[in-house]
């Protein structure tokens, strides 16, 4: 198991009493999905977003997170988070808008840091097309790689709480989130990777037999490939080793499925290129008949395990695997907070109602003990009752976020 020679023994840092030293001080969204504009002023503690179905509590999670590389919590097409009229629907109910209208939106903050108040910023304009622009302290930046020097974010939604129970795909994305947020450069490791495995399976498809350039994207592969297995394996040694401490939420024992992982604990990175590389190329002609590539990190899988009950967690009821997933990402902010870096903040979608009292009271008290900005969403506002005056609270309607005021 990797050690994490990294970690420190740093505390939750509240700087000046004035809450965690990294958190969004202010957010305005244009042009955002359901706002046409929308500003919230944040004090740096947890906020509290409550509305009905449908009112923006959600999007304005996602303009959170398109703050950090990706494509945000929903995983869609930065195009489709333009804001989108009545009229624009009645076009099309498929694609970004209609033709000639203008597709461009942007969310902007004020990010506190050690080093005093950061503005950033990311958006489309209709002359970017798919690629967004990045601003950083007034100035363009190269990729929203660069915003991760100021701010780390992290999520849990809805959509994750069939982690456990559904396709090894959906756990190796979730793995590379985790690895994405505390090393940038992850996303375009999987991304090249994707890119040269496409080609060298149409070259092998279409039966162009041309050794010279299957064995250049073979070492390619294999170059990106090793670098993918060792940045996942690195996390999940990292947080096993926080899984190991005590918890309010239930522990789970996780593994990386993936050969190349564990090549990588016996030999060196270079021998295990080597010998992936080898493996292609023995394989062409299976993969050939396959049409696919059936080596390799992209069939890697997340095993989890229910700590206690010994049990794997896709065999444990909804709220112990909600409880176990909430674990898992709690283990890993608490990782990130004591990595080099900016301390993550939280987005966590509908997450209080699926609780019951006694575990929503321990994710509110682990969330002030971390001292982290955690956004929490929900219905049903009296289900954060119990976090008081420890939180800020917003109400949101179609449109608008307000200022709002604590039930008592
Ligand atoms: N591109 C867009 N342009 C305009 N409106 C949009 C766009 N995308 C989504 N919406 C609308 O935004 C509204 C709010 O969505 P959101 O998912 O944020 O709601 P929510 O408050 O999280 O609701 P729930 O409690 O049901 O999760 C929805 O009515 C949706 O149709
Ligand atoms: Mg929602």
């Amino acid at each position: 198991m990797v050690r994490p020679d990294t970690l420190t023994e740093q505390n939750s840092n509240l700087a000046d009493g004035q809450g965690p030293t990294e958190c969004l001080r202010r957010l305005v969204l244009t042009n955002f999905r359901s706002y046409a504009r929308a500003e919230l002023r944040c004090d740096g503690r947890p906020v509290v977003l409550a509305g009905e179905n449908g009112a923006g509590k959600t999007n304005i999670l996602e303009a959170v997170s398109v703050l950090g590389p990706g494509r945000g919590l929903r995983g869609v097409r930065l195009s489709e988070m333009a804001r989108r009229t009545e009229a624009d629907n009645a076009f099309s109910d498929e694609g970004p808008a209609a033709p000639g209208a203008a597709v461009h939106w942007a969310v902007a903050a004020t990010v506190q840091t050690a080093e005093g108040d950061v503005e950033i910023g990311t958006g489309l304009t209709p002359q970017t097309g798919e690629r967004r622009q990045v601003r950083l302290k007034g100035a363009p930046a190269a990729s929203a790689a660069a915003l991760a020097e100021y701010l780390r974010v992290i999520w849990m939604t809805p959509a994750m709480d069939r982690l456990f129970t559904d396709s090894a795909g959906g756990r190796r994305r979730f793995l590379d989130r985790l690895v994405l947020s505390g090393d940038p450069a992850h996303g375009t490791r999987v991304n090249a990777y994707e890119r040269v495995m496409r080609q060298r399976n149409t070259l092998l498809r279409e039966g162009r037999n041309d050794p010279a350039w299957l064995a250049a994207l073979e070492i390619e592969l294999a170059e990106f490939g090793v670098a993918i297995s060792a940045a996942r394996r690195d996390l999940v040694g990292k947080l096993a080793f926080i899984l190991d401490e005590d918890s309010s939420f239930p522990r789970s024992v996780i593994a990386l499925d993936d050969p190349l992982a564990d090549d990588l604990g016996a030999q060196a990175a270079v021998d295990v290129e080597q010998a992936f590389s080898e493996r292609l190329k023995a394989n062409r002609a299976q993969d050939a008949v396959a049409g696919r590539t059936l080596d390799g990190p992209h069939l890697a899988d997340l095993q989890v395990r229910h700590r206690d009950k010994n049990m794997p967690a896709a065999r444990c009821s909804t709220g112990e695997q909600k409880a176990l997933l909430i674990g898992l990402i709690f283990a890993h902010a608490r990782l990130l907070e004591r990595q080099k870096g900016p301390k993550p903040v939280l987005l966590l979608d509908e997450v209080a109602a699926h609780l019951d009292e006694r575990r929503r009271q321990a994710l509110f008290d682990e969330i002030c003990a971390l001292g982290l900005q955690a956004w929490m969403t929900g219905t049903d506002r009296l289900l954060f009752k119990g976090l008081g005056d420890r939180a800020q609270w917003f109400s949101v309607t179609p449109g608008a976020v307000h200022s709002d005021i604590r039930p008592s």
